[in-house]
């Protein structure tokens, strides 16, 4: 292996670790930190004064650095756009996930190159405001070749790729839900598996569009058969059996938890499976937020992610997530900022990001501000940005 030179940086009004071992709090906060980078990965981390020599250095001026955040939910393999049907829902027509379709037909005529720009902007928009890894879920084409053209784009972007083929029942299989789940179990399965890290599936029977516990669950065990981790959208628009099939059949993560159940918190604080919680689109549909307090305090591992989509959340910034998550779910400064880092890697079952001790990835953000407060303290302003380290 190459060894590149050795980065000291230095000027941090605050380092938020995310590892205990190295500050008070679940945040690891250190001041007067300093990190020295090497080979992408942080190969030194303790107090300004006793940093080793180092080849070169970077000067933050008195800015906060923290683990980039980990945005694990994401939709962003698509063409066109839905504002109408956001501003009906702000008049009162509530969401259903019928909207789907229209970008399902955008998606399907657009180009290979058209999909692949549209797919970097929104990227880049997230790491100018500080997200360092994202996943990215297939779900806009439906078709065998469509949703493998959207898996084979999405790996140009991150190794953290989702084949979502049970979104919806596409238009063509209306009334034949049960052929649909034969296609994404088999062939579409078949082609998509290889572009995949993981399987998502739409659990809702409160949607006429996407899918009830038992097709949900065939969807998942074919993924698992196929070598993929299981990921599910559940309890978002009603009560569902999402969140509960999540925990037994061992998925990384069950999102959104709008309704959950007594039984589905006390599933979620005996398993393995994190809540991920995704505020961005209760803001875009209207719906009321869900109850991050409960969850935190039954103990179950919290992420935030955006869900970045053009349906329920045209939105790519994690901090708007975190400022939501403060304000309106009853999260502290200091539990949002895990849940958007270390939860996030958590949900995609990762430990080598989501935190700066040595060994971890050296993928980090940079506030202009002094703490990791005032990412809901000051909401709407431009202060996050992915720390660069050559
Ligand atoms: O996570 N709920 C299902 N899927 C997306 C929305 C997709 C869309 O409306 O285009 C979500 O909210
Ligand atoms: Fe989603």
């Amino acid at each position: 292996m190459t060894t590149h030179a050795a980065t000291l940086i230095t000027g941090l009004a605050e380092l938020v670790s995310n590892d205990p071992e190295l500050g008070p709090g679940p945040l690891g906060l250190m001041r007067d930190a300093a990190l020295v980078v090497q080979d992408g990965t942080i190969a030194w981390v303790g107090p300004a004064g006793a940093a080793p020599p180092a080849d070169e250095r970077v000067d933050v001026g008195g800015r906060a650095v923290l683990p980039g955040f980990v945005d694990s939910h994401a939709h962003l393999v698509f063409a066109g756009e839905r504002s109408a049907e956001f501003e009906a829902r702000m008049s009162g027509v509530p969401y259903d996930g019928g909207g789907i379709a229209s970008t399902v037909r955008a998606t399907r005529d657009a180009g290979d190159e058209l999909l692949r720009s549209q797919l970097q902007r929104v990227v880049a928009e997230m790491r100018a405001q500080g997200t360092t890894t994202v996943e990215v879920k297939s779900g806009y084409g439906l078709t065998v070749a469509d949703e493998a053209r959207a898996l084979r784009l999405a790996r140009e972007v991150t190794v953290e790729t989702t084949f979502l083929g049970a979104h919806v029942v596409p238009p063509e299989y209306a009334g034949r839900s049960d052929e649909y789940v034969a296609l994404v179990t088999g062939p579409m399965l078949a082609a998509c598996a290889p572009h995949a890290r993981w399987i998502d599936v739409f659990c809702e029977p409160a949607s006429p569009h996407a899918f009830d516990g038992p097709a949900s669950r065939a969807v998942l065990e074919a993924g698992r058969a196929a070598g993929l981790g299981l990921r599910v959208h559940g309890n978002q628009l009603g009560p569902g059996p999402g969140a509960q099939l999540a925990v037994e059949l061992g998925a990384a993560s069950v999102d959104h938890c709008t309704f959950l159940s007594d039984a589905d918190v006390d599933a979620l604080a005996s398993g393995q499976t994190v809540a991920t919680l995704l505020p961005g689109v209760e803001f875009s549909t209207r719906q009321p937020y869900p109850d991050a307090r409960r969850l935190l305090d039954a103990g179950v591992t919290v992420a935030l992610a955006t869900d970045c989509n053009p349906g329920t959340c045209f939105s790519s910034s994690m901090p708007l997530c975190v400022a939501l998550a403060v304000r309106e779910m009853g999260m502290t400064p200091v539990e949002a900022v895990l849940a958007a880092t270390r939860g996030g890697a958590a949900a995609l079952r990762r430990d080598d990001i989501g935190h700066l001790g040595v060994g971890a990835r050296a993928e980090m953000a940079v506030l202009d501000a002094p703490s990791y407060r005032y990412l809901a303290y000051r909401p709407g302003v431009p202060l996050a940005r992915t720390l660069e380290v050559a």
